[in-house]
């Protein structure tokens, strides 16, 4: 199953989907900005990568149709978001149904936006978590496919509070893209 993920930064989640593959193949890197980290990450890993800047482009609808011409090269079937900071719109959505996933760092309806690992940190809830959910058109407003918590430390700083989420997600985004293309699940029994 070949899948696309896209990034607009650091790109740690990318490259954990990138180690973790197994009944998937990321076939392409999609970034927007030419800054990005991900895209060493995928020099390393032997992954085309390509660059799609929005600036290049009208409208999103045009942006858009730029990348389904990449998607359509490399027969992508799922799409993986990974810390990508656009809207996904019509075009993409109405091409790619239920087959558009993201992962966000907060247990959601709570926290979403950019900042949530710290929203929630300064919020003092004492349990929060990752989101996997299917993409729409809005702002980490899609339907939820799986989440994981755990609690926050008493005295934990930020900067542990983040590793522990970016550890987590490092390790469900992988296992529930498996679950999700073939139904794999190898702890189960049945
Ligand atoms: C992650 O925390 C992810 O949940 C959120 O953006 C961050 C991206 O980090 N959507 P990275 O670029 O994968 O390191």
């Amino acid at each position: 199953v070949k899948v696309a993920v896209f990034a607009s930064g650091n790109g740690s989640n990318f490259e954990a989907l990138v180690r973790h593959q197994k009944h998937y193949k990321v076939a392409c890197l999609i970034v927007d900005q030419e800054a990005a980290y991900a895209i060493e990450r995928a020099k390393q890993f032997n992954i085309q990568t390509y660059v799609v800047p929005k600036s290049l482009y009208n409208t999103r609808k045009a942006h858009e149709e730029a990348i389904l011409e990449v998607l359509d090269m490399h027969q992508v079937e799922w799409i993986c978001l990974a810390g990508y900071m656009r809207i996904i719109g019509h075009t993409l959505i109405s091409k790619y149904p239920n087959r558009i996933i993201n992962i966000h760092p907060s247990l959601l309806p709570a926290f979403p936006g950019r900042h949530a690992i710290k929203d929630a940190y300064h919020h003092g809830v004492k349990i929060t978590g990752v989101t996997i959910f299917y993409v729409d058109q809005g702002i980490d407003t899609g339907k939820i496919i799986t989440q994981e918590a755990m609690y926050i430390k008493k005295g934990i700083t930020l900067e542990n509070l983040e590793k522990e989420i970016h550890v987590i997600e490092h390790r469900i985004y992988s296992e529930t893209l498996e679950k999700l293309i073939g139904g794999y699940d190898e702890t189960s029994t049945h």
